[in-house]
C-alpha cells in the first residue's frame, strides 16, 4: 500500500515538475533491454541531483557509479560550457551502455566514463594535476562507502557538495546486525563523516518509486 502510493506521488511529481525526456527515457529503455538493474535514482531524484549540482555552480563532477548514465545525464546537464563529469564504473557492460546513452545525449564531449574498480582508478585521478571536483556523487558499492568518503575529501574544495545515495535502506541503518551487506559499509561512511570537522553534513530520508532509501549531503567546510 505504502509503496504504491509512493509511487503514485513520485508520478504526480514527476509528471508536474520533471520535463518529458525522451533522451533519458532511452536511456532508461536501453538500460533494461541490456539486462542491467533497474537500481538508477528515480527521474525526480536525477532533477534534484542536476539542481544541487546547478547550486553550486558545478564545473567538474565526480561520480562514483555509473550503471546506464542515467544520473550521469542528469549531473552533466548542470554544467555550464567547459564544464567536465568523470564517472566510474567496474562493469564493462554497465560501461558500454552508459556511453551509448551518453553519447545519444550530446554529452560525449563532456562525459568521460572511466573503467573500472573505484578504488583502483581513484588514486589514478588523485595522481592527475587536476583542479578539485566541486559535486561529488557516491553511488556505487556500499561496502566500499567509507572508502569513496575518503578520497572524495581528498579530491574536494572548500565547498564541494558530496552527496551519497542509499544511506537509509529501507530503514536498516539503524540495525547494526542487519543482513542487508551494504549496511555496515554506509553506517561506517556515516560514522566517519559524523566526526569530521571538514565536513557539515546531513542526511535525508526519501520514499517513491524506488523505495525507501535516503540521501548523505555533506558540505566540504576546510579552508
Ligand atoms: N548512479 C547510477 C546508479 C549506479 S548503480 C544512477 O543512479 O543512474 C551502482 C553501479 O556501481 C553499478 O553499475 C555497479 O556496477 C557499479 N559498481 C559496483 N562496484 C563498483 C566498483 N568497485 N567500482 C566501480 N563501480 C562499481
Ligand atoms: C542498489 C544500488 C543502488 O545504487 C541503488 O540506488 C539501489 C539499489 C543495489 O545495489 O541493490
Ligand atoms: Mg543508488
Amino acid at each position: 500500500m505504502a509503496h504504491d502510493q509512493w509511487t503514485a506521488v513520485d508520478r504526480y511529481i514527476t509528471d508536474l515538475l520533471v520535463e518529458k525526456d525522451p533522451v533519458l527515457d532511452a536511456a532508461l529503455r536501453d538500460s533494461e533491454a541490456a539486462g542491467l538493474p533497474a537500481i538508477h535514482v528515480s527521474p525526480n531524484q536525477g532533477k534534484l541531483l542536476m539542481l544541487m549540482a546547478q547550486s553550486v555552480e558545478a564545473r567538474s563532477i565526480l561520480e562514483i557509479g555509473t550503471l546506464a548514465g542515467y544520473s550521469t545525464i542528469w549531473l552533466a546537464r548542470a554544467l555550464p560550457i567547459g564544464g567536465r563529469l568523470i564517472s566510474l564504473e567496474s562493469e564493462a557492460k554497465h560501461v558500454d551502455v552508459a556511453r551509448a546513452n551518453i553519447a545519444r545525449a550530446g554529452l560525449a564531449n563532456v562525459v568521460e566514463v572511466r573503467a573500472g574498480r573505484a578504488l583502483e582508478l581513484l588514486p589514478q585521478i588523485a595522481a592527475e594535476a587536476r583542479d578539485p571536483f566541486d559535486l561529488i556523487f557516491i553511488d556505487a558499492d556500499k561496502r566500499s562507502y567509507p572508502e569513496y568518503f575518503a578520497w572524495a575529501l581528498k579530491l574536494s574544495h572548500r565547498g564541494t557538495l558530496i552527496i551519497a545515495d542509499n544511506v537509509v535502506r529501507n530503514g536498516e541503518v539503524i540495525d547494526e546486525s542487519s543482513s542487508d551487506p551494504g549496511v555496515p559499509g554506509v553506517r561506517r561512511m556515516n560514522e566517519l563523516i559524523a566526526a569530521d570537522p571538514r565536513v557539515s553534513a546531513t542526511a535525508i530520508q526519501t520514499v517513491g518509486a524506488k523505495g525507501y532509501d535516503g540521501f548523505m549531503i555533506a558540505r566540504v567546510t576546510f579552508e
